[in-house]
């Protein structure tokens, strides 16, 4: 684990430490799996395109996956007596994603297009897989917690797989597709960590960074420093070729 995610993980714990903290963690974690800002919003106008058939079938089906992780993670709030906090847009990772794009402006106008926006998700499901691994090493995490992320986990990696399906269905040059992934994976890394930063300073405001030594460090951080989290953050997929990706979605 490299240091900016072991900071990361340290930041979870600390999170997690605080009543408040896990509350309003778990309501942007099952916020960002649909709600109306999540990949949900970026599937109903890939399914239009797509149009009725088996690829769209598909797309609904990742839609109902996407509500029932979103209904896992409240279960588990509200199972350990807590309820749902109040979720601003800041904490909306697709918001601050989408504002970088000019295609989610416009809107799909083309096959290329298409597979772009596939290609927008498949990062996505990059990104959530990478940070519920996370969560996994986690020693504070609870062992009934991380049942429910291997279960998300499973569901993200068979969406890997068929957003590769989706976006080879529409542009079949696999060289195009991998500039294409290769340019998304590096702004995602850009804007994930300018987000990170964001949230920091969210958490921080919310009183929800815990107590102790850390707590000095997380108000340090999220008064200053742009370096730290300013680098980009990359996936661990961020070298995984679009074929090869395909062999981790089985
Ligand atoms: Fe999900
Ligand atoms: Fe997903």
């Amino acid at each position: 684990m490299n240091a900016k995610k072991w900071l990361r993980l340290k930041g979870i714990e600390s999170i997690w430490s605080s009543a408040e903290g896990a509350s309003l963690l778990l309501s942007v974690m099952a916020d960002g799996e649909t709600a109306c800002n999540g990949e949900v919003d970026i599937l109903g106008p890939i399914s239009e395109y797509i149009g009725p058939g088996p690829l769209q079938n598909m797309v609904y089906a990742h839609i109902e996956d996407e509500h029932r992780h979103s209904d896992m993670i409240l279960g588990h709030l509200k199972s350990i007596g807590m309820s749902p906090r109040y979720v601003q847009d800041e904490l909306r990772y697709a918001k601050a994603f989408s504002r970088e794009l000019e295609i989610f402006q416009r809107g799909i106008q083309d096959d290329e297009d298409l597979a772009i926006m596939a290609l927008i998700v498949m990062v996505f499901e990059e990104r959530a897989i990478s940070e519920y691994e996370l969560l996994l090493v986690s020693r504070v995490i609870p062992e009934e917690f991380k049942e429910i992320i291997q279960e998300i986990i499973r569901d993200e990696k068979r969406h890997l797989g068929y957003c590769l399906r989706l976006a080879n269905s529409y542009v079949s040059d696999s060289l195009l597709l991998n500039m294409l992934l290769s340019k998304i994976r590096t702004l995602e890394a850009k804007v994930f960590s300018r987000y990170n930063m964001e949230t920091l300073r969210v958490f921080t405001s919310r009183d929800c960074m815990g107590k102790g030594r850390w707590h000095r460090v997380w108000k340090f951080l999220a008064s200053s420093s742009r370096t730290t989290f300013g680098l980009p953050d990359y996936t661990r997929f961020f070298h995984t070729s679009f074929d090869d990706l395909g062999k981790i979605s089985r």
